[in-house]
């Protein structure tokens, strides 16, 4: 038999080519050239910690970036996420506020960009009902980023929240329309998930207009920094520099972080990765080349290159810390910028929630 044209919620369609996200994100960059306020950008981080400077020089600059190029931005502090693997939420509103502080240190200004949490806007969490229809278990299960997440958080049984959590993550993309979303590669399987629920809700609900856009990922093309002990860097490997460290703690950590037994410094992130790791941080601080400013350490091996390391981290990062130390000191400021950004989020989300539930002809309850 034929298969029917049909708007199943397992359509086949899901397409996880890198080569086409790649394709897209290269045309995407290039419109955002071009036609900057065209395009919406959503992306967030779980409150989890302090941000350190694999965030920085991973995404916080870029968001920075293109904020100042004019993209209407906003930054979501996706607090329901952390208890997709852990339960304890004690710490969440510390780790809120330091988040906030940390965006608005490296120059995420709330008067360009809207700051909110998505536990805070409740239509924003509704769509996640009508999402979820549009999904198959089987596709859900498919998710290669959320099994590894699993395995990460070393629990024995999966949560529905966290099996589901790509769904909610569209909820977050789709509610303002969002049409950029600047991810690593890990963050694809994701993304795919959010272009597939724009396309079937629009071809269910609104065949005639397209609805949502189809969200597309910004690969970056950022460098990866490696923590202080040769593996990835991370909040809870104890390896990472936060944004928030001081001068000190800067120079404690790079003291203590992983060299090798070649006195002569290169940039040979292959065969040394550990030594090319703090040859690129201490590059990427003074916006130069790798392979100049090995050069320039030679010799004088791994002792200098830690001192170059720690000065140029100290040197570039002095006036952001500065900014970060006076932000978490007034913690009520932090929160009418948040408050804010949460009221501007909500009355978004509540004009795509009635247009929602319009198209699916649900709102008889309503007026
Ligand atoms: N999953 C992302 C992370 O772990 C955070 C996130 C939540 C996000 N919702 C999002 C990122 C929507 C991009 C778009 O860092």
């Amino acid at each position: 038999m034929e298969r029917p044209e049909s708007d199943s919620v397992d359509d086949g369609v899901t397409d996880l080519s890198f080569a086409d996200a790649e394709a897209r994100s290269a045309r995407l960059e290039e419109e955002l050239r071009t036609s900057p306020a065209a395009h919406r950008m959503l992306t967030g981080d779980r409150p989890t910690g302090p941000l350190h400077l694999g965030h920085y020089f991973g995404t916080l600059r870029n968001r920075v970036r293109l904020q100042n190029l004019g993209v209407q931005m906003f930054v979501l502090v996706a607090d329901y996420q952390t208890i997709t693997d852990r339960d304890s939420p004690q710490s969440l509103p510390e780790d809120v506020d330091a988040l906030l502080a940390d965006y608005l240190a490296v120059g995420i200004d709330p008067a360009h960009t809207t700051v909110f949490a998505h536990s805070q806007v409740a239509a924003l969490n509704q769509l996640l009902l009508p999402f979820l229809s549009l999904v198959s278990v089987a596709e859900l299960k498919r998710n290669p980023t959320v099994k590894d997440e699993t395995a990460a958080a070393g629990q024995a049984a999966m949560s529905g929240l966290m099996f589901t959590y790509p769904v909610h993550q569209a909820a977050d993309i789709l509610f303002c329309k969002g049409t950029v979303v600047p991810v690593g590669k890990d963050q694809l399987p994701h993304l795919e998930v959010a272009r597939v629920v724009a396309r079937r809700f629009n071809r269910r609900y609104s065949p005639r207009r397209r609805y949502f856009p189809e969200p597309a990922a910004l690969l970056s093309e950022a460098p990866v920094l490696l923590g202080t002990d040769g593996q990835k860097m991370s909040k809870s490997r104890n390896n990472a520099i936060a944004l928030s460290a001081t001068a000190d703690d800067t120079a404690c950590l790079i003291s203590r972080a992983k060299t090798d037994s070649e006195r002569h410094i290169t940039y040979d992130p292959v065969n040394r990765p550990d030594v090319s790791n703090l040859v690129l941080l201490a590059a990427l601080c003074m916006d130069r080349e790798p392979e100049s400013v090995a050069e320039e350490v030679g010799a004088d091996g791994a002792a200098a290159l830690k001192r170059l390391v720690t000065e140029a981290v100290n040197e570039s990062f002095r006036e952001v810390r500065k900014r970060r130390a006076d932000l978490i000191g007034d913690r009520a400021q932090l929160r009418r910028i948040l408050r804010a950004g949460n009221e501007r989020a909500s009355g978004i989300a509540d004009a795509t929630l009635a247009d929602v539930k319009h198209l699916m002809h649900t709102e008889y309850g309503d007026g």
